[in-house]
Parts: C-alpha cells; sequence; structure tokens
C-alpha cells in the first residue's frame, strides 16, 4: 500500500472485507521502558477478541493504540486497512466516530446528569441535532442497559454497576462499530458482573458490534470471546478461542488464568519477608 492509498477515506463496508483493525510491528516505549514490542495482530470484524495479561504488561496501551490515543514509537495501526496512526488530531475526529469505549477509570462527569452524560458524545458529533430526538435516544439507550429513569441522576447517587452501565450506555451512544472496554468487571460483585458480561453479548448481538475486551477476570473472558489474546513483555503469547487459552502449554499463561503466584515471584516475596521480620521484630522473635 503506497502513501496516497493510505489516506483515502474510509473504504464502504461493501467494499472492504479485510480485518476491522490491524497493528503492524507495534513497538510502544515510554523513555527507555518498553511496553510494546513489536506486536502484530489483526481484530476481525463481528467477533470478540479478550486481550488478557498481568498488570502493567500493557494492555490499555495496546488498544489506546487502535484509536490512536496513544501513538506508536515505530510500526503502523490500520482501520479498515486504512492506515491511521500518523492522522492528525482532526482527521481522527472522524475515524473514532467508528468506535465506543469504556475506560478503565469509568470516566462519567460527575458534575452532570446521566442524561447529559450521554448526550454529550451525540451533541458532540451531532451539532445540529433537536433536543427531543436527543432525548429519545438517550432514554433508548438508558433501557438497553436497565437504566431508564435514572436521566436525572447524578453520577455520585449510583451503585458502581449502574454507573458501570450507564457509561456503557454512553459508550453505544453513537451506534459504534466497535466497542472497546477495559476492565469492565473490575470492582463489581460476581451478580453484578456477569450483567455486565450479558450486556456486552447483548450489544454484539443486537447491534452487531466487533467488540474488543481487556480484562482479568477469567469467568468474564471465556464467556464472551471468541478469541483471548495474552500479552506479556510486550508481546502475545497465546493466542485463540477458550479451550486453546485453557489447555495452553505455556507456563506463564497457566499461572495467569489459575490465578498462581510463579516461583520467581515467591522467591521475591520470601526475600521481602526476611527482611521485614529482621527489620521489624524484636531479637528473641526472630
Ligand atoms: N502515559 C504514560 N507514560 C509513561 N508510562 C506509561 C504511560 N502509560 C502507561 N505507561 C506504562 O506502560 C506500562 C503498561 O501500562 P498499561 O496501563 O497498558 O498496563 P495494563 O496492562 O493495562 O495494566 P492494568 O491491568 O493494571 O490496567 C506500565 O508500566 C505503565 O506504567
Ligand atoms: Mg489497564
Amino acid at each position: 500500500m503506497n502513501e496516497s492509498e493510505d489516506h483515502k477515506s474510509l473504504p464502504q463496508d461493501a467494499d472492504y472485507s479485510g480485518p476491522l483493525i490491524e497493528v503492524r510491528n507495534l513497538t510502544k516505549k515510554f523513555g527507555k521502558k518498553l511496553v510494546l514490542d513489536k506486536i502484530s495482530l489483526s481484530i476481525e470484524k463481528g467477533k470478540t477478541t479478550v486481550i488478557i495479561g498481568p498488570s502493567g504488561c500493557g494492555k490499555t496501551v495496546l488498544i489506546k493504540h487502535f484509536i490512536v490515543l496513544q501513538r506508536p514509537t515505530s510500526g503502523q495501526v490500520y482501520f479498515k486497512g486504512r492506515r491511521i496512526d500518523d492522522l492528525s488530531e482532526r482527521e481522527l475526529y472522524g475515524v473514532r466516530t467508528h468506535f465506543g469505549y469504556l475506560f478503565q477509570e469509568g470516566a462519567l462527569f460527575d458534575s452532570i446528569t446521566i442524561a447529559e452524560n450521554i448526550m454529550f458524545p451525540i451533541r458532540q458529533h451531532f451539532k445540529g441535532v433537536k433536543w427531543r430526538e436527543a432525548e429519545e435516544l438517550v432514554k433508548a439507550k438508558l433501557a438497553m442497559v436497565g437504566l431508564d429513569g435514572f436521566q436525572n441522576y447524578y453520577p455520585a447517587n449510583l451503585s458502581g454497576g449502574q454507573r458501570k452501565r450507564a457509561a456503557l450506555a454512553r459508550a453505544v451512544a453513537l451506534n459504534p462499530e466497535v466497542l472497546l472496554y477495559d476492565e469492565p468487571t473490575t470492582g463489581l460483585d460476581p451478580i453484578r458482573s456477569d450483567i455486565i458480561n450479558e450486556l456486552i453479548l447483548k450489544f454484539e448481538r443486537e447491534l452487531g458490534v466487533t467488540t474488543i475486551v481487556v480484562t482479568h477476570d477469567m469467568k468474564s473472558a471465556y464467556k464472551v470471546a471468541d478469541r483471548i489474546i495474552m500479552l506479556h513483555n510486550g508481546r502475545v503469547i497465546a493466542d485463540g478461542d477458550a479451550d486453546h487459552i485453557r489447555n495452553h502449554p505455556h507456563p506463564t499463561v497457566q499461572q495467569f488464568i489459575n490465578g498462581q503466584v510463579s516461583e520467581d515471584d515467591l522467591a521475591v516475596l520470601r526475600m521481602s519477608g526476611t527482611l521485614a521480620t529482621s527489620q521489624f521484630l524484636p531479637r528473641d522473635f526472630q
């Protein structure tokens, strides 16, 4: 693909049958710290891809590259076959309307109501939208997540699970083609987590969205995923369906999915235990 082809407008669905999102040799460094190390992968349209991996391994950084909220140190990002990592913020604005995202921090605006939160992206992208139409849209989106009637509540007056659902309603406000969820079930009890899983499946079914979920929650991963990708030390170390991951021979994959501490980590813990004992216990107790 040459440079001028790269920057043509997005192809219509009928013309394009390649991967929806693709990263090629994606490397991201922060200063000297290497976070993503020449990652290449493609995300297929209409599927749910789950990204797992230990805390700090680069999951959030990777999905931020999909919408170019982070720029690669080297390598490229493509959306529908068009290179996007080198677009200007202004050009990216249009690309990002194809995406809905639920950030790890949840990020509802605290000082405005739930209805105003959901209207926010609608008003930003459709400047001429009539108040009445926007209200109807908000009602429909809140109904999808079981929160119609909560329009005039402030985020602080909702439970954690309700806030996540309201944030989901906002993520689907613009009828996106792709939904990115960053740890959607973190901090929720098992029942509330399962409600979020069901909503992820419902959006996939009813809106036909392509879904990407970052999670630590293996129960959720197994429930929603068509494909699971595990990141470790800046690279993809496992990639396949739930059974492929369950039966994966790599010890790091098994330790992660079974929640076991590795021998290396245990050695560090034993070491710090010895230090703590010698520093804080009186001699008689040693
Ligand atoms: N803007 C930034 N500046 C410097 N370092 C960053 C920045 N964003 C992320 N990092 C570093 O990149 C690494 C990966 O971060 P990232 O947030 O992607 O981890 P994660 O896999 O999402 O972890 P968690 O599961 O805890 O959310 C971390 O070491 C983090 O400190
Ligand atoms: Mg993260």
